[in-house]
Formats: structure tokens, C-alpha cells, sequence
């Protein structure tokens, strides 16, 4: 079950100044419009149940070498498991980045936009520029950034290959099978300067908007850039600082403590249940595909489950403690082979966000908070975010996600979402 989030406290990938740059970038700046109208669009693999994840594949290296990555905007590094050698890599060593003499020394400004607001330590301007990140499933990464190109094809066809900074992770520690088995590392997709979409935005290519696209048959897209967007018929809220609400986060950035983390936070919102208030409102969502499931804050979550369980009574689906597929599962008079089967005795939710005087809305619908398990058995896809120490904020997750394209505009502040057809790759 993943749960990419990156812990704020312990790693910080924040804003820095405009003017920092990665090496190896600048030649683009000169020959593009710092409007650029370029979008990059990638196929995705996956699917929320079985898999637990959406990934997509990229060739980094000369020649180019196919690398599969978990799809994380709840995070903002990218990194590889990496032949350096590896401890605690999940895959085999012909499948693993091998770096070439071509880290990033610690002097470089990519190296302080990675660790900002604290400085590199290093003893030497020369030494490698070095990396730790922990996630909020407990799973760690440990390395060096490298740099490298990438070869990103455009919409029209034509491709790319800038050199982009990432890390190349010799030492993981994950509890369970993370990063998820046929991946070989993660595509850190959160607002820090260190992502990759930061340093093709930095170098010209591209807008700093992204968006995906998760289709609830499995795949999907991932694009760059905003010339995929429908014009019409997308809904926006405002993306706000996470710390919006807490005037100790205040405090706490002003004596100069990394406090402030890079998640795609929205809010606050209210909650509705089959179109009626549930007097639950002032959520902070984090949006994030690194999750596959939504989470609630405890009292948000035991709110649902009571709501979901009172409108069962009587109806043919019962709790079923045997399967521990997730938390809750009913099982039908006979098993189901899909959540759609099922999805007449749910109710839909709905996320109501106030935007001064206007709202917007997100329906998740029960085939966005429910999936079926290998025993047929319906449960529910929404978790105990207290149960994974989120106490505060909940989580969007993938599954709630599906069927829905997701725009990330990191240049108006806002998140937009409108339904879509995801198993069509734009044109
Ligand atoms: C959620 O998890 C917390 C922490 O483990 C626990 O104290 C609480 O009772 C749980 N809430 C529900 C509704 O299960």
C-alpha cells in the first residue's frame, strides 16, 4: 500500500530564488521563450488494485536506457536505484542507473535548491552533492545526485534530451515491497526546485503546470507543460501553503526550520455525503499520486465509515473480518467481479471547496473510494490517515483520482480537475 508523501521535517526540497539554475541547463534558456509552449505527455502503466501504483518510463543516459518510475506528486525528488553499488536496491543490477563520473559536485546550485534551507554539508566544494529522503511509509532513500539526459519526446513527435539532476540511490530502506517491485525508482513530481518539471520550467522547455490522467481500467498519461488542458469544463481551487491554518509553522519558518513542504495542499474544503452536509468541514487535502489510497484524519474517517455503514443496513453486503485485503470489506450474496456491481448500495462523496464566492466541486463517486478484492469481496478505499501518523491533513489518493484528468498549476497556484477519458493519450 503506498503512501508516497515525503516527510517535511526530515528532508526539504524548498523554494529558492529564481535565479538558481541547474549547470548543464542554460544553453536551452537562450535559443527558448521563457513562455514556453511545449507539453511532454507520457503513457502510464498500473492501476490501483492489484498493482498500487501508476508508473511511467523513462530513457535517461547515452544511449538511452528505459528506467520505470513511480508517479509521486507527493514528493519532489526523482531517483533511481543506482549501481554505485546498492544496498537494499529491489531490482537487478543490469536493470539499475550506473553513473559515470557524473555527479554533482556540492558547490553546485542544484545541490543548495536540494537542500535548502539548510546548506549542503560538505568539506569539500568538489565532493558529491548527497541526498536523504524518507517518505511516510517509512521507506528511505539514501545517494548522490547525478546528471544526466533524458530524452523527452514532445506532443508533435519531435524530442529532447536536456540534461536534468536526479538522484541515484545506492542505500533504500523499505519496510514493505517499495519501491513497488517493477520500478526502479520514483519521479518526484511536488513544486521544489529539485523536480524535474522545476528544471525543464528553469531551462525554458516547458510551463509549470502538470497534470495525470489515471484510468480506472489501468494506464493513463502524465503531461508536462498546459496544451492538453480542455478550455472548458474544469473545476479549480486554489492551492495554498500547507501551513495556512498553524501559526507555529509560521513561527517556526521564520526562525528559519524547515517546516514548509512542497505538497499540492488544497483547502479548506467541506465534505458532503450523497449530496447532503456532514458538518465536517476545514479539511486540507494533500493531492498525491505516490498514494494509491485516500486518507482521512481519524474523526473525518470514522464520520465516513459510520455514514457508509448506516446506509448498509439491510442491504445485501456484510462485513467480512477474514479478508484483509484493506481495513473494511463486505462480501456480497455471491462474489463480484467489479466495484461497478456494487456501487448502487454506495453514495457518492463530495469534496466542496469555497473559493471566496464561488464553489467548486469534486464528486468521488463509490467506484472512486471502493475496489474489489482477489475474494470478491468489496472494500472500502479510504484508511485511517491517524493510523499512518497524517493527523492533520488527508490525502487524495489515486484511487479517488481515476477517470479524472488532475492539473497541478504550479504558476497560478491552483489544482483543477474535470472528467476525462484517460486510456486516450492526448493528441
Ligand atoms: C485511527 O487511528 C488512530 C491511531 O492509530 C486510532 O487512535 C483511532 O481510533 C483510529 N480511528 C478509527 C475511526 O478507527
Amino acid at each position: 500500500m503506498n503512501l508516497r508523501l515525503s516527510l517535511p521535517l526530515i528532508l526539504v526540497l524548498i523554494i529558492v530564488p529564481q535565479s538558481i539554475q541547474g549547470s548543464g541547463l542554460k544553453t536551452f534558456l537562450n535559443t527558448l521563450s521563457p513562455k514556453s509552449p511545449y507539453s511532454f505527455v507520457f503513457p502510464l502503466s498500473g492501476n490501483v488494485f492489484p498493482l498500487g501504483y501508476y508508473s511511467v518510463s523513462l530513457q535517461i543516459g547515452n544511449p538511452p536506457k528505459d528506467f520505470t518510475f513511480d508517479v509521486d506528486t507527493g514528493s519532489d525528488l526523482t531517483w533511481v536505484q543506482c549501481d554505485a553499488p546498492c544496498s537494499g536496491c529491489t531490482v537487478r543490477t543490469e536493470l539499475q542507473y550506473k553513473p559515470k563520473s557524473n555527479t554533482v559536485p556540492c558547490s553546485d546550485p542544484i545541490c543548495s535548491a536540494l537542500h535548502w534551507p539548510k546548506k549542503p554539508e560538505c568539506q569539500n566544494p568538489k565532493d558529491q552533492c548527497d541526498y536523504e529522503i524518507e517518505y511516510a511509509d517509512q521507506g528511505s532513500s539514501i545517494g548522490a545526485l547525478v546528471v544526466d539526459q533524458f530524452s523527452l519526446k514532445l506532443l508533435d513527435g519531435s524530442s529532447f534530451v536536456p540534461r536534468l539532476a536526479f538522484g541515484c540511490g545506492y542505500d533504500q530502506h523499505f519496510l514493505s515491497a517499495h519501491p513497488p517491485p517493477a520500478t526502479v525508482g520514483v519521479l518526484g513530481l511536488g513544486k521544489g526546485k529539485i523536480s524535474i518539471l522545476t528544471q525543464l520550467v528553469s531551462a525554458g522547455l516547458t510551463r509549470n503546470v502538470l497534470g495525470h490522467c489515471l484510468s480506472s481500467k489501468g494506464g493513463g498519461f502524465l503531461f508536462f507543460g498546459d496544451n492538453v488542458i480542455p478550455s472548458t469544463g474544469v473545476s479549480w481551487t486554489t492551492l495554498v501553503s500547507p501551513g495556512f491554518d498553524s501559526r507555529w509553522e509560521r513561527l517556526f519558518t521564520m526562525l528559519g526550520f524547515p517546516t514548509k513542504s512542497n505538497h499540492y495542499t488544497t483547502g479548506p474544503a467541506e465534505l458532503l455525503y450523497n449530496g447532503k452536509p456532514t458538518g465536517l468541514s476545514g479539511l486540507k487535502l494533500i493531492f498525491d499520486s505516490g498514494s494509491t489510497y485516500t486518507y482521512f484524519n481519524s474523526k473525518t474517517y470514522q464520520a465516513i465509515v459510520n455514514l457508509i455503514g448506516n446506509d448498509l443496513k439491510g442491504k445485501p453486503l456484510k462485513d467480512v473480518k477474514e479478508d484483509k485485503t484493506l481495513a473494511i470489506c463486505w462480501k456480497g450474496a455471491t462474489p463480484l467481479k467489479s466495484v461497478l456491481e456494487a456501487k448502487n448500495l454506495f453514495k457518492t462523496l463530495t469534496i466542496n471547496f469555497k473559493n471566496g464566492r464561488t464553489n467548486s466541486q469534486l464528486q468521488i463517486p463509490p467506484e472512486s473510494y471502493l475496489i474489489v478484492s482477489k475474494t470478491g469481496n468489496v472494500c472500502l478505499g479510504i484508511l485511517n490517515g491517524s493510523e499512518v501518523g497524517l493527523h492533520d491533513s488527508n490525502v487524495i489518493g489515486d484511487i479517488s483520482m481515476q477517470g479524472t484528468m488532475v492539473i497541478y498549476d504550479n504558476e497560478k497556484q491552483q489544482l483543477g480537475w474535470v472528467s476525462a477519458d484517460c486510456d486516450k493519450l492526448p493528441k
